[in-house]
C-alpha cells in the first residue's frame, strides 16, 4: 500500500470491555409496568428497559482509565473545601481544563445546575435582562431566581421543525440590538448555550458566535456560554460551516472559547461522567467569590469526579475519532428515520427528536400525545423515549410536541439504534390505535412530581 493512502477509517475507536446484560420483557410484562407507572415511562423501573434514551446525561459508559481511578486511590483523596490548591485532581483537571479550553480560571462543580447557580448569583442582578438562545429550563430558573428576566433571541428557523437551514441554534442579530435598544443599561450580559437542547440539539455557527461577541463587546457586556455540549457545536461547525473542514475539534473548541468571557458546563453530557461541571471565567475576582459559593452551597465535587473528568478529557481530545463516533451514531438513527418519520431537521448533536403533532395529528394536546406516543413505543419495544426538557415559552406558544430520542454517548451499539428505529417506525404504521391518554389526579400530589396518566 502506497504511504499517502489513509486506509480504511475506524468508524467506533473504542471496544467493549464490560458488558450488562438486559433481560428480554415479554409484551404482557410490559404492559404491567407501564400500568403500575401511570403511562408515564419515567416512572417505568430500569430493570424493564431495553434502550433507555430518555437522557444522554450522566448516562454515558466509562472507560477503563476512568473506572480505575474510581476503584483506585481516587476516593481516598480529600476534597476541596476551602482550599482547593491542595488537591490534586483539582489542580490536575484545572490545568488540562485551561489548556484545552482556554480559560484561566476553573471552579469544578457537581452538576450544570450547581454551576448555573452560583454563575448566576455572581452576574445577574435584580431586573437585569439576559438575552439569550433558547436557554435550557434551570438557566433561565436560576437567572429568574436572582430577579432577571431571559429575553429569547434565537433565529425564528429554531421554530420551523423541518428548515434546512444547518444552525438552527444561531442568534437572529436584529433581535439581539433590539434586546440593547429597549432596555440599554439593563442587560447584563448575553448567554449563548451550544447545541441547542430544547429546539433539537442544533448548533450555533462561529460566525454567529463573533458576530453576537461584537454586540455585547460594543456594549461592554460579557457573553457566557453553556457549553455542556461544545464538543458536538463543535463536530457540527467542522461539518457544516465553510472555513472549517481542515481544523481539528480542539481548535474549533478554542476558537469558540477564546470569543467567551466564561462558561458554565454540565460534564454529564460531552464530558463523560455521572457526576460533575464546571464554571470557567477570565477575572480572578470572581473565580474567588464562585469558589466560596460553591464551597458554601454544598456543590463541590468529590476528587473522584474530578479525576474521572481529567481522564474524560484527556481521551476525548487525544483524537477526533471519538466525538466523530458519537455524532455519527445520532446521525444514523436520524438517517434511518429521516424517511416517512416526522423528525426534526437536520439533524442535532445528541438526538433525535420527534414532532409529535404530526405524527398524532388525530390526538389532541389535551390528550397528551408525547407522553401516549412514549407509552405505546415502550409497550411494543421496552425501549424508553421521554418528552426531555419542558419546552421553552416560545415553543409552547406555538403549540410545539416533542418526543426526544436522546443517544447516551459510548453506550449503544448500532444494532440498538436499528431496533429503536424498527420501534419507531413500527408505531407510526399502527398511529391509528394510539389515542392519547388523560391525566389522574392523587390528592396530596405536588404538580412538580413527574404526571400520572390512564389510558383513554
Ligand atoms: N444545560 C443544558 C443545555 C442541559 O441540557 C442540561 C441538562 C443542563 C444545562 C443542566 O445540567 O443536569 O448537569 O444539572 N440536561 C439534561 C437533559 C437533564 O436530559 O437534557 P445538569
Amino acid at each position: 500500500m502506497k504511504d499517502s493512502s489513509a486506509g480504511v477509517p475506524f468508524s467506533i475507536p473504542y471496544e467493549i470491555a464490560v458488558v450488562r446484560p438486559l433481560r428480554q420483557t415479554t409484551l404482557r410484562e410490559r404492559e404491567n409496568a407501564l400500568k403500575a407507572a401511570y403511562y408515564n415511562t419515567e416512572l417505568v423501573p430500569q430493570e424493564m428497559i431495553y434502550v433507555d434514551l430518555k437522557t444522554d446525561s450522566g448516562v454515558s459508559s466509562l472507560s477503563m482509565a476512568q473506572l480505575s481511578k474510581l476503584i483506585g486511590v481516587g476516593p481516598l483523596e480529600s476534597g476541596m473545601e476551602m482550599a482547593p490548591e491542595g488537591n490534586r485532581a483539582f489542580v490536575s483537571l484545572s490545568e488540562k481544563f485551561q489548556k484545552i479550553f482556554g480559560f484561566p480560571c476553573v471552579v469544578p462543580v457537581a452538576q450544570g445546575r450547581a454551576a448555573e447557580r452560583i454563575w448566576a448569583k455572581l452576574h445577574v442582578k435584580e431586573d437585569a435582562v439576559v438575552a439569550g438562545n433558547m436557554l435550557f429550563p434551570s438557566t433561565r430558573f436560576h437567572i429568574e431566581s436572582n430577579g432577571g428576566k431571559v429575553v429569547d433571541v434565537i433565529a425564528e428557523a429554531a421554530h420551523d421543525l423541518y428548515s434546512a437551514q444547518l444552525f438552527k441554534g444561531d442568534v437572529d442579530l436584529k433581535k439581539l440590538a433590539a434586546v440593547f435598544e429597549e432596555h440599554g443599561a439593563q442587560v447584563g450580559c448575553v448567554y449563548v448555550e451550544l447545541c441547542v437542547n430544547s429546539c433539537g440539539g442544533h448548533p450555533v455557527s462561529l460566525g454567529n458566535l463573533k458576530e453576537i461577541k461584537a454586540i455585547a463587546g460594543a456594549h461592554k457586556v460579557p457573553l457566557f456560554l453553556d457549553a455542556c455540549r461544545i464538543l458536538e457545536n463543535s463536530y457540527l461547525i467542522k461539518q457544516r460551516e465553510p472555513g472549517y473542514q481542515n481544523h481539528s475539534l480542539q481548535e474549533i473548541v478554542n476558537e469558540t472559547c477564546a470569543l467567551a468571557d466564561g462558561c458554565t458546563m454540565s460534564a454529564l453530557k460531552d464530558f463523560l461522567v455521572p457526576v460533575g461541571g464546571i464554571i470557567a471565567m477570565r477575572d480572578e475576582a470572581n473565580y474567588q467569590k464562585a469558589s466560596v459559593q460553591n464551597f458554601l452551597n454544598g456543590s463541590q465535587p468529590p476528587s473522584v469526579a474530578m479525576e474521572a473528568m481529567g481522564v474524560a478529557l484527556q481521551e476525548i481530545f487525544a483524537s477526533d475519532s471519538y466525538v466523530t463516533s458519537r455524532v455519527e451514531q445520532v446521525n444514523y438513527l436520524w438517517r434511518r428515520l429521516k424517511d416517512g418519520i416526522p423528525i426534526l431537521t437536520p439533524p442535532g448533536g445528541h438526538g433525535v427528536f420527534i414532532d409529535v403533532r404530526s405524527f398524532l395529528p388525530h390526538v389532541p394536546a389535551e390528550n397528551h400525545p408525547a407522553e401516549a406516543l412514549a407509552a405505546f413505543i415502550y409497550h411494543i419495544s421496552g425501549i424508553r423515549l421521554a418528552k426531555g426538557p419542558p419546552l421553552a415559552p416560545s415553543q409552547t406558544a406555538r403549540g410545539v410536541e416533542l418526543l426526544r430520542l436522546a443517544v447516551p454517548a459510548r453506550r449503544y451499539v448500532q444494532g440498538h439504534m436499528d431496533d429503536v428505529a424498527e420501534a419507531v417506525q413500527y408505531a407510526y404504521s399502527r398511529r391509528d390505535e394510539i389515542k392519547g391518554l388523560k391525566k389522574v389526579e392523587k390528592p396530596g400530589r405536588s404538580r412538580f412530581e413527574p404526571a400520572l396518566f390512564a389510558a383513554l
